[in-house]
C-alpha cells in the first residue's frame, strides 16, 4: 500500500483531539491535519496558552509536542481535504445524521468533500461508527459526493480501536490505517475483520461493558433492601478469574457519549433484522440505568423526610466519570434535573467543566423551564466546601479523586443539620462521616447515621 505521510482529520472533538494528537505524537513522519467547522474549538486547540478544548490526562503534553510540528489544527476544511492523505472521520453518524449530512447544503454537490481533488487513494474512517454506517456511507460516497476526481479509490473503513474493516476494494486503504497504528500498536493487536464483524464488534464491547454496570446496579438495589453491601459483593464475585474484578463498581448510572448510542444502536439493528427479543434484551441494559438514576434521586427526596422543596443541595461533580470535562449523558444531569422539578435549589462543583457547560446541558434537559428560572435554582461554585455551605445535603456524582481528600469536618461545620451525604459513588468512609454526625447514604448499602 501507498505510504501515509499525511492524515487529515474531520472533526476536532473528544475523539479526533486526542487520537489524532496520539497518531502525531507517535508518527513523527506523519503531517497531522485536524479540521473542525467550529472556529471557537479550534482558536482552543491552538490557543497559546494551551487552554484546550477538552480535559484529559496528559493530553496538553501531547499537544505540547507535538503542535506546530506535524499537528496542525483549521477551520480550512477545503484545504484540509485537497492536502490528500488519509482522511478520518470522527462524528457520530447516526441514521438521521448521515442523512442529514447528505442533504446538508454546505456537503452538497458543492460541499468540499465533493469538489475537492480526492488523492487517488484516500481512506475514510470512522471511529464513531453506529452500524450500519460503514455500509451507508461507502454506497453514499460514489454517488453523491464523489463526482469530481477521476476514478478515486474511496474506501470506508471503520478504525474502531481493535477492528478495522476491509472491504475487498479497500485493502490498500486497510492496510495504510493499520500501518499507521502499527507505529505503535503491536501488530498483532491489529485485527482486520470483515464489515459487520467490525462494526458490531465494537458496539458488542460497549453494550457488555455497560451490561456489566447494570448488572452491579440491580444488584445494588437487592442490597440496600437486604443490608449487604454491593462493595463485598462485586469484590467477592470478581475472585472468581471468569467474571474477573474490573467494571463492577455500582454507580448512581453510567454516562458518556457511547454505552446509551451504541447499545440503542444494537436494539436499532435488533429490531431491524426482526429480532425483538434480542432487541429487548439490550434495551433492558439502558432502561436499568435509567432506573439507576430515578431510584437514587428518590432515595435523596425520601430521606430528606419527602420533600426537598426549598431545600439546598450540594452536588458534587457533574462530568460523567473522573478526569474528564464531558459530560455527555452525565448522571449529573438526571439528578440534578429531578431536584430541580422538586423545587430544590442545587449547587454544583465540579473540578472541570466550564460553567456555560453546565448551563447547556440543564437547559437541554428541561426544555419547558426557561434557563432565567433554572439560575434562579441553580448555582455553579468554585469548590467543594463553597458548594457545600448551607446545604442540607451533597450528592457525589463523579468519582473525582479530589472528593476522595475532602474535609468532612470543614463541610460538616458549614452545613445544616442534620447533614446528609449520598455517595453515588461509593468513594467516601461511611463509617467515619457517621461518627463527624453526617447521615449517610450510599449506593448499594442501606443507610447509616
Ligand atoms: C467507554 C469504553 O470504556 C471505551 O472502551 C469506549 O471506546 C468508549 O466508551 P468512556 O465512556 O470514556 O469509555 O468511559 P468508561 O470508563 O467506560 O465509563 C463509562 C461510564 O460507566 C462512566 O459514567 C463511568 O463512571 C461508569 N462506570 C464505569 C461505572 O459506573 N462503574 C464501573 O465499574 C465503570
Amino acid at each position: 500500500p501507498q505510504k501515509v505521510t499525511k492524515v487529515l482529520c474531520i472533526g476536532a472533538g473528544y475523539v479526533g483531539g486526542p487520537t489524532c494528537a496520539v497518531i502525531a505524537l507517535k508518527c513523527p513522519h506523519i503531517q497531522v491535519t485536524i479540521v473542525d467547522l467550529n472556529q471557537a474549538r479550534i482558536d482552543a486547540w491552538n490557543s497559546p496558552d494551551f487552554k484546550l478544548p477538552i480535559y484529559e490526562p496528559g493530553l496538553e503534553d501531547v499537544v505540547r509536542a507535538c503542535r506546530g510540528r506535524n499537528l496542525f489544527f483549521s477551520t480550512d476544511v477545503e484545504k484540509g481535504i485537497q492536502g490528500g492523505g488519509a482522511h478520518l472521520s470522527t462524528s457520530s453518524w447516526r441514521r438521521g445524521r448521515l442523512r442529514r449530512w447528505r442533504h446538508r447544503p454546505r456537503l452538497s454537490s458543492k460541499s468540499p468533500l465533493c469538489r475537492a481533488a480526492l488523492p487517488s487513494r484516500c481512506a475514510l474512517s470512522s471511529r464513531q461508527t453506529p452500524s450500519p454506517t460503514a455500509a451507508s456511507i461507502f454506497s453514499l460516497t460514489p454517488s453523491s459526493l464523489l463526482r469530481a476526481p477521476p476514478s478515486p479509490t474511496f474506501s470506508s473503513l471503520t478504525a474502531s480501536s481493535s477492528a478495522p474493516f476491509r472491504p475487498p476494494e479497500g485493502k490498500d486503504a486497510c492496510a495504510a490505517l493499520a500501518a499507521i497504528y502499527a507505529n505503535w500498536v503491536p501488530t498483532e493487536n491489529i485485527l482486520t475483520v470483515g464489515l459487520w464483524s467490525s462494526e458490531l464488534s465494537k458496539l458488542a464491547a460497549n453494550a457488555m461493558l455497560a451490561q456489566r454496570i447494570s448488572s452491579i446496579n440491580a444488584l445494588s438495589a437487592i442490597c440496600e433492601a437486604t443490608g449487604a453491601n454491593i462493595d463485598e459483593v462485586a469484590n467477592a464475585v470478581g475472585y472468581d478469574s471468569r467474571v474477573g474484578p474490573k467494571f463492577l463498581k455500582a454507580s448512581v448510572g453510567f454516562g458518556g457519549s457511547c454505552f446509551q448510542k451504541d447499545i440503542l444502536n444494537l436494539v436499532y439493528l435488533s429490531e431491524s433484522l426482526h429480532l425483538p427479543e434480542v432487541a429487548a434484551y439490550w434495551r433492558q441494559v439502558v432502561e436499568m440505568n435509567e432506573y439507576q438514576k430515578r431510584r437514587f434521586s428518590k432515595r435523596v427526596v425520601d430521606t430528606l423526610f419527602n420533600t426537598i422543596t426549598g431545600k439546598r443541595i450540594a452536588v458534587l461533580g457533574f462530568a460523567f466519570k473522573a478526569d474528564t470535562g464531558d459530560t455527555r449523558e452525565s448522571a449529573a444531569i438526571t439528578l440534578i434535573r429531578d431536584f430541580q422539578s422538586e423545587r430544590a435549589f442545587v449547587n454544583i462543583y465540579d473540578p472541570q467543566v466550564v460553567p456555560e457547560q453546565i448551563w447547556l446541558d440543564l437547559d437541554e434537559a428541561s426544555p419547558s423551564v426557561p434557563l432565567d428560572n433554572i439560575k434562579k435554582q441553580v448555582r455553579i461554585c468554585g469548590s467543594a466546601l463553597e458548594a457545600c455551605k448551607d446545604a442540607e445535603a451533597v450528592v457525589i456524582a463523579t468519582e473525582w479523586k479530589e472528593f476522595r481528600e475532602i474535609d468532612w469536618s470543614e463541610v460538616y461545620k458549614h452545613m445544616k443539620k442534620p447533614a446528609f451525604v449520598f455517595d453515588g459513588r461509593l468513594i467516601v468512609d461511611a463509617k467515619k462521616l457517621t461518627e463527624i454526625g453526617f447521615k449517610v447514604t450510599t449506593i448499594g448499602r442501606p443507610a447509616l447515621g
